[in-house]
């Protein structure tokens, strides 16, 4: 091959030669630039051409050296004001790809369905309503008195200033919708997010997660919401625990009471979680109050019912021993990741 030909294939080497990164420039550099290169193997030969040939020779090998150097020149500035802004890309296309991570169920779904597993098994059925709802459905229904400090603007969130639409304040509304279009029995469970006008700690939020329970029927008892309620809490916090129930108000209800159930965490020797009083507060109960069957058309000389009413994160909160309400809506990968269930 003349030297001609071998200075063009070089050429063709030097422009074909890929420069991605800081290796294969140093690659580039040691093969035509470096004085043990190709290049100076060529300047070698050079020595050897007969004096009339050296001038256009010359020319050719010059300018072949110029495009090496050009060439390694730009493309070290390159890689040098990519490395400064950080973008140089040392990555590996061939690396085997990240797996996705799997994710967790949030800890107020994974006990809610527990909860609603429990009193479907009993024959409860689900229900649901809208959480912008009346104020006859959330308060005059369920028999509010018209000034009862409920209705106050400091719990509830009306809608657009109108007083008679609001967010509900709990799942009892459910409840009046179901008794106004069905005939008893009747036995629902109702759950969904309920809204009150509180400052977010870590023991209060404006918005919450309730289960509420209603069965009415002929002869429905005292002693039939107390027994639901023991199977309940004895299903969901084991078999050892009892409740007990503290007399209550609620407008809706009469007699009302309060359900604590014994506290499984320390069996009821005190801890910090039960204050040291053995008993934790699980829900709202008592006997459908019979101005509230009678405003949803329900005969209360035929009929009686029962119903209670809980918090979902508060129950989240004693089975796990939560201490700030606030974690539940700050989707932290560390608090969620830790109720993966295999
Ligand atoms: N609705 C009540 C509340 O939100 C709970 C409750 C429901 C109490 C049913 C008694 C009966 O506090």
């Amino acid at each position: 091959m003349s030297i001609e030909q071998q200075i063009t294939r070089q050429l063709e080497e030097v422009n074909h030669f890929a420069i991605t990164d800081a290796a294969s420039l140093e690659d580039f550099r040691l093969r035509f630039i470096s004085k043990k290169g190709d290049l100076s193997d060529l300047f070698d030969l050079f020595k050897q051409v007969p004096n009339e040939q050296k001038k256009q020779v010359g020319q050719l090998l010059n300018a072949l050296k110029a495009a090496a150097e050009n060439k390694f020149r730009a493309s070290k500035e390159q890689i040098e004001a990519h490395a400064e802004n950080n973008e140089i890309s040392d990555f590996d296309v061939s690396l085997p790809t990240v797996p996705n991570q799997f994710g967790a169920l949030h800890p107020l779904t994974i006990v809610g369905q527990e909860v609603m597993d429990i009193f479907t098994k009993m024959g409860f059925t689900l229900s649901e309503g809208p959480e912008i709802e009346t104020d006859w459905n959330n308060f005059s229904a369920l028999n509010f008195a018209d000034n009862h400090p409920a209705r106050d603007m400091q719990d509830t969130f009306f809608v657009d200033k109108n007083p008679d639409i609001l967010l509900r304040t709990h799942t009892s509304s459910v409840q009046i919708r179901t008794m106004t279009e069905q005939k008893p029995p009747i036995r629902i469970l109702s759950v969904g997010r309920v809204f009150r006008n509180e400052t977010i700690s870590a023991r209060a939020h404006c918005m919450f997660h309730q289960i509420e329970g209603l069965y009415v029927n002929t002869k429905v008892s005292f002693a039939e919401l107390k027994q639901t309620l023991l199977h309940f809490a004895k299903e969901l916090f084991g078999h050892k625990v009892q409740i007990r129930m503290r007399p209550s108000y609620f407008p809706f209800t009469e007699p009302s009471a309060e359900v604590d159930v014994s506290c499984s965490l320390c069996h009821s020797k005190g801890c910090n979680v039960c204050k040291y009083t053995g008993w934790l507060e699980i829900c709202g109960a008592g006997m459908v109050h019979p101005n509230v069957l009678k405003n949803c058309g329900i005969d209360p000389m035929q009929y009686t019912g029962f119903a209670f009413g809980m918090g979902i994160e508060r129950i989240v909160m004693l089975k796990y021993n939560i201490k700030d309400l606030r974690l539940y809506t700050e989707n932290d990968i560390r608090f969620l990741r830790q109720f993966k269930i295999s």
